[in-house]
């Protein structure tokens, strides 16, 4: 079975911003919506998830879901220490816009989050997770092994888009948004963070307002796997 190191094509003694490249350019590349594999991009998750947690190169390579005794004590040690450690940045909880249509919610619900919480949705719908400094949301949710929408990862494309339910998610000057759509808390996750802690509800692409400005995926294949 190849490595993490060799999954993501780094040598085994890169460094965290070599190994953090590397995978970012990857998911790019592999994305659903660029037309990647799932798997692929699973496995590109799993190795970059391996590293992060410590793997070092000549550490046993164990197929999913047969850990020993031993390795599920290190790991549920290693959970215990990761609760303990107050993590950094700003807390984002998210929610994705097909999960909330499919239930009939709306943005404008008081209580869209709280309902989204009680109804153990998880996965790719609802969570949260912490954004970095210097990250951008959509590097955030990447990082943390989710497959958030994307196509020109600079402003151009709207793909992206996120409304902001709660918090400040203040945007860089150049932006395709239209003031009405920046107004109404529509942001681009590519180029912007949250600088507060936020409610977010991602995958906004299908809102008709946002669809009428959408460019396809395939106008920026060239630039997602090169740039
Ligand atoms: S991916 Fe195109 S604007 Fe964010």
């Amino acid at each position: 079975m190849a490595s993490p190191y060799e999954i993501l094509g780094v040598d085994p003694d890169a460094d965290e911003d070599e190994v953090s490249d590397a995978y970012r350019e990857l998911v790019k590349e592999v994305h659903p919506d660029q037309g990647g594999s799932t798997e692929e991009f699973r496995a590109i998750q799993r190795a970059y998830e391996r590293i992060q947690s410590g793997y070092q190169p000549g550490d046993e390579i164990r197929p999913a879901g047969t850990a020993t005794a031993r390795t599920q004590t290190a790991a549920a040690d290693e959970e215990q220490e990761a609760e303990q450690t107050e993590p950094e940045g700003v807390k984002v909880e998210f929610l994705n816009y097909e999960a909330m249509e499919s239930h009939g919610w709306q943005l404008t619900d008081d209580d869209l989050f709280e309902k989204a919480a009680t109804d153990e949705l998880g996965g790719e719908a609802y969570g949260y997770f912490y954004v970095e400094e210097n990250e951008t949301l959509l590097e955030a949710a990447e990082d943390e092994g989710y497959a958030w929408p994307f196509a020109c990862r600079g402003g151009a494309c709207t793909n992206c888009a996120v409304a902001i339910v709660d918090g400040e998610m203040p945007s860089p000057a150049s932006h395709i948004l239209p003031k009405e759509l920046h107004d109404r808390g529509i942001r681009l996750s590519c180029i912007a963070a949250p600088t507060t802690d936020a409610k977010i509800v991602y995958n906004v692409k299908h809102l008709p307002a946002i669809r009428d400005l959408l460019l396809p995926a395939s106008r920026f294949e060239q630039t997602s796997s090169t740039d």
